[in-house]
């Protein structure tokens, strides 16, 4: 009994040295993106978060699909990375502080709320904030699943027009990078598998569409459409045998 206790343990403690550490992402924000395409991308989202609080018959229009939680969980997880990224400088903004205004903003549930929490994240984005959030967060905190799944989906789709004739390689690529940098948060965000025995393959996808990602990004800079395709095709792979073998396991 002893030993069966004592291997229990062996087991407990292993199993937490297996856990990733959820202080930061885990793998190395620089190898992925760079600090230009990370502010590029917060740009874009809080000026779509500023259209969606402009009024409140803006606001009314985002409510069913959660657009604001999606778009502000995107903010959330691009000013992590930079915080964890070297060249963090480079960014005219406290990023933690950004982080931890858009994470409120996706609580926004009234017009009343969103409007108080875009002011936060725009003052934090225009780098008035006081620079006294912490630099640790972790990673399945900063965006839901189900949000997140609709951003990778309709970047999914724009990134497949742009690849077509890849006119803007650089807008293409940095939707990559994006979705590159979303995926550390899918692989921590484990929530969803409910079979522990699956845990290894669902970490095993979600590293798969990261890399395969990140070197797409590397083509289309290139312009090597050929392998940007390839790239983008075993990504695809990816989220097809998640949702096949764990997502719908049970169906
Ligand atoms: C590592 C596993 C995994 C990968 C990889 C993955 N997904 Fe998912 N996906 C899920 C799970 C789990 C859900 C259910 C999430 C929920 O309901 O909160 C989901 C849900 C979705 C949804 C429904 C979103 C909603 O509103 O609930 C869409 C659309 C989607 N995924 C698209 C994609 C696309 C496109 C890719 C790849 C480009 C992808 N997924 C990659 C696991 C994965």
């Amino acid at each position: 009994m002893r030993c069966f206790i004592l291997s229990l343990s062996v087991l407990a403690a292993s199993a937490l040295c297996l856990l990733p550490a959820w202080g930061e992402a885990p793998q190395k924000i620089v190898e992925i993106a760079s600090v230009d395409d990370l502010v590029a991308e917060i740009n874009a989202k809080v000026e779509l978060l500023g259209q969606q609080t402009a009024s409140a018959e803006a606001f009314a229009m985002t409510v069913e699909k959660k657009e604001v939680n999606q778009a502000a969980g995107v903010v959330a997880c691009m000013a992590q990375a930079i915080v964890e990224h070297p060249d963090k400088a480079k960014a005219k903004f406290h990023a933690a502080d950004l982080r931890d205004a858009a994470v409120l903003l996706r609580a926004a549930k009234t017009f009343d709320d969103a409007k108080k929490l875009f002011a936060a994240v725009k003052d934090a984005h225009a780098g008035k904030s006081a620079g006294t959030a912490k630099p640790d967060a972790e990673w399945n905190k900063l965006t839901g699943l189900g949000r997140m799944m609709e951003e990778v989906n309709s970047r999914s789709a724009t990134i497949r027009r742009g690849l077509r004739r890849l006119q803007k390689p650089e807008e293409t690529a940095r939707d990559c990078t994006t979705l590159a940098i979303l995926a550390l948060a899918m692989e921590v965000d484990t929530h969803e598998v409910k079979d522990p025995a699956q845990l290894p393959l669902w970490r095993e996808l979600a590293v798969k569409y990261r890399t395969e990602m990140t070197a797409m990004a590397k083509a289309v800079r290139t312009k090597d459409t050929a392998k940007a395709t390839e790239h983008f095709t075993s990504a695809n792979d990816a989220c097809n045998k998640c949702h096949e073998k764990i997502r719908d396991k049970d169906k």
